[in-house]
């Protein structure tokens, strides 16, 4: 059959906002992890789309392995960024992150696409998506395509726009 695209993405955030639990859906239901746990460093993952075959780095968002992003940048044609969009109080966190992320050489020059995902829409104290976007301060990022989904990565809902957009963005 026809091979598809290879394409490399980095799943970015910080820890507990849902990175690995969103991956899982997003690969066959015969390869998905029955328990998720917080990831340790970083774990390589595979999914397809219609034309596309990803790679995933699915980073640990912990403090202490933050540092371990910027050694994969390079190499990542796509960034899946991950918000938990219920964590109010390291919002400012989030996008100090964010912007370390917008302002590094490996990325700052480069028209990479970046898909958010405002993750944990179903929680009662959750912001809406266009919230997150505000707080993050979305609107400036001018020299990248992004895109911001409401999802829930426990349920599935709102991932598979993402993934469109994002398959889209580079087929
Ligand atoms: P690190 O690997 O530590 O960086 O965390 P992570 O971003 O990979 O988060 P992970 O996928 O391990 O999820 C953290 C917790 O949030 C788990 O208990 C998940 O079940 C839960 N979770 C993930 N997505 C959602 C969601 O959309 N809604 C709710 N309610 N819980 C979620
Ligand atoms: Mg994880």
């Amino acid at each position: 059959g026809l091979k598809k695209k290879e394409v490399n993405v980095l799943c970015l955030g910080l820890d507990n906002s849902g990175k690995t639990t969103i991956i899982n859906q997003l690969k066959p239901t015969n390869a998905q992890a029955q328990d998720i746990v917080p990831t340790i460093g970083f774990s390589i993952e595979k999914f397809k789309t219609s034309s596309l075959s990803f790679t995933v780095f699915d980073m640990s968002g912990q403090g202490r392995y933050r540092n371990l992003w910027e050694h994969y940048y390079k190499e990542g044609q796509a960034i899946i960024f991950v918000i938990d969009s219920s964590d109010k109080l390291r919002m400012v966190v989030a996008k100090e992150e964010l912007d370390t992320l917008l302002n590094h050489p490996d990325i700052k020059h480069r028209r990479i696409p970046i898909l958010f995902f405002a993750n944990k829409m179903d929680l009662r104290e959750a912001l809406s998506s266009v919230k997150v976007s505000q707080l993050l301060c979305l609107e400036n990022i001018k020299d990248k395509p992004w895109h911001i989904c409401a999802s829930n990565a426990v349920q599935g809902e709102g991932l598979q726009e993402g993934v469109d957009w994002l398959q889209e963005q580079i087929a």
